[in-house]
């Protein structure tokens, strides 16, 4: 039987509407929800995230601002926006679209932002705050993946979770949130020596490597819950993600899709770091 299909479309659109009440309530008090959105450059991907982004925040009823600066803008004149944008009172959450050209330090630009607006997630003290538990954000994409395991009422306590992919934006996090959700959990990266002994033992699978369809059945052990967090678009034009859906669907017991899994949920985790950064300006 093929595994059920975990809808991020669906999902995405239940808490988006949960985000919409909750983000007019707040503003009838006074505090309207706001997001600015940063981006540095014309890179294409980054133009179409960002425009959705934005357009996620006037769906839900919040405020939001979009900056295309030019990709010679210096390091001095974004840090300079940034600190103008930590204290503008109707922005709670900022966010810069990575990657940033090359002469511009993104980790400084990231440690600029200040920590109660940081809805990515990225700051280094959100970063410390989650890895000992006490998270003020967590980023978008792994909290999405929780979302999702949530959604399907998955038993995360003891379960035997592999990530694959050990970045900051989405491996490293989404391990800590798996740990701290009781799984026991392994990090594997580009280097990891035979990767299915890795997988094939996992209870639940998330994959962001970057590389088109590289999970394939005979990496997958029967009935395991498969998170795919790759977008990779392939030549003739089609969206796949990291992992081979079309046969990893008839070996797991649940599986995201791509397009329509893991990618709209990443949004509306933002969206819900927005709305909780402006909660607690009120509080
Ligand atoms: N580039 C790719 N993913 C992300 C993300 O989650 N946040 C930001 N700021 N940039 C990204």
């Amino acid at each position: 039987m093929p595994a059920q299909i975990i809808d991020g479309n669906a999902l995405a659109k239940k808490i988006r509407l949960e985000i919409a009440a909750k983000t007019a309530i707040l503003t009838a008090k006074g505090v309207k929800p706001g997001l600015a959105v940063l981006l540095v450059g014309e890179d294409p991907a980054s133009q179409v995230y960002v425009r959705n982004k934005v357009k996620a925040c006037e769906d839900v009823g919040m405020y939001s601002i979009l900056e295309r600066h030019p990709a010679d803008l210096s390091e001095k004149a974004l840090l300079a926006r940034i600190n103008e944008l930590n204290h503008d009172k109707n922005i709670h959450g900022i966010l810069v679209q990575l990657p940033l050209p090359k002469h511009i330090d993104s980790h400084r630009v990231i440690e600029a932002i200040a920590p109660e607006k940081d809805v990515d997630g990225f700051h280094v003290a959100n970063a410390g705050a989650l890895m000992i538990g006490a998270p003020l954000f967590r980023p978008c994409t792994p909290y999405g993946c929780m979302k999702m395991l949530e959604s399907i009422d998955y038993p995360i306590r003891g379960a035997r979770a592999v990530v694959i992919g050990a970045s900051n934006i989405v491996g490293k996090p989404m391990a800590m949130l798996l740990l701290q959700a009781g799984a026991t959990v392994t990090i594997c990266n580009s280097k990891t020596k035979d990767l299915t002994a890795h997988t094939k033992e996992a209870d639940i699978l998330v994959v962001a490597t970057g590389k088109p369809k590289m999970i394939t059945a005979s990496m997958v052990k029967s009935g395991a819950v498969v998170i795919d967090v790759g977008i990779n678009r392939l030549p003739d034009g089609k969206l796949c993600g990291d992992v081979d859906f079309d046969e990893v669907k008839y070996v797991a017991s649940a599986i995201t899709p791509v397009p329509g899994g893991v990618g709209p949920m990443t949004i509306t985790m933002l969206l819900l770091n927005t709305l909780e950064a402006a909660e607690r300006v009120k509080a």
